[in-house]
């Protein structure tokens, strides 16, 4: 994944943790730099290696880093110079859910090599409507979680977001608010 979402892990764990426990995080993951370019590649692996380490060190299951993750990452790319983007994709939570793929095109345009999860809506109902997520990779449910809360958050809404279902490699989210 782009160096943008390990600085993301490195930054959500020193401002929770401290210096110290994501060095210890790094050692473990056999990571000795410690540092990452935004706009650069980096293997899944790390990512994948930087959290599973977080979760020994920090003593804080795996699926539970990854939703705060996921809250954190709405709030970190505004930060990050992408609050136009995020601004872009809409003013009201159904929308935003709907334009998702478009966000990530844009994305795509400023990072080439950009492997994006893909979603798209169904069932919409009054505050209610299913997201289904396709994704190259697995093990990333609880971060599409904290996404949608973060989002909810965003738009000052409580939200429910329920893995309802897998259909042929699609996941299914209930979203209620
Ligand atoms: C401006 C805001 C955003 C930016 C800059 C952004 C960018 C990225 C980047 C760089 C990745 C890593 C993929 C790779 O490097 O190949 C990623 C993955 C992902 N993004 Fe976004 N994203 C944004 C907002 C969102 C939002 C709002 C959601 C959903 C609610 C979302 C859902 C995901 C998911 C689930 C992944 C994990 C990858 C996967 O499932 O394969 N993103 N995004």
């Amino acid at each position: 994944m782009y160096g943008l979402v390990n600085k993301a892990v490195k930054e959500l764990v020193i401002e929770k943790f401290g210096e110290e426990s994501w060095e210890t995080i790094c050692t473990k993951a056999n990571f000795a730099d410690g540092d990452f370019l935004s706009m650069t590649p980096y293997p899944d692996k790390l990512t994948f290696d930087l959290v599973a380490s977080a979760s020994e060190v920090l003593n804080i299951p795996v699926e539970d880093l990854l939703f705060a993750f996921g809250e954190y990452w709405i709030l970190y790319t505004a930060e990050q110079g992408y609050g136009n983007m995020l601004d872009l994709a809409g003013d009201t939570f159904p929308k935003f859910l709907k334009n998702l793929n478009m966000l990530h095109q844009r994305v795509n345009s400023l990072m080439p090599d950009l492997k994006p999860p893909s979603f798209s809506v169904r069932n919409e109902k009054d505050n209610y409507l299913e997201l289904v997520y396709n994704s190259h990779r697995t093990g990333l449910i609880p971060m599409l979680k904290g996404l949608v809360s973060g989002l909810g958050k965003r738009f000052d809404l409580t939200v429910e977001c329920t893995h309802m279902i897998e259909e042929e490699g699609s996941h299914i989210f209930a979203i209620k608010w």
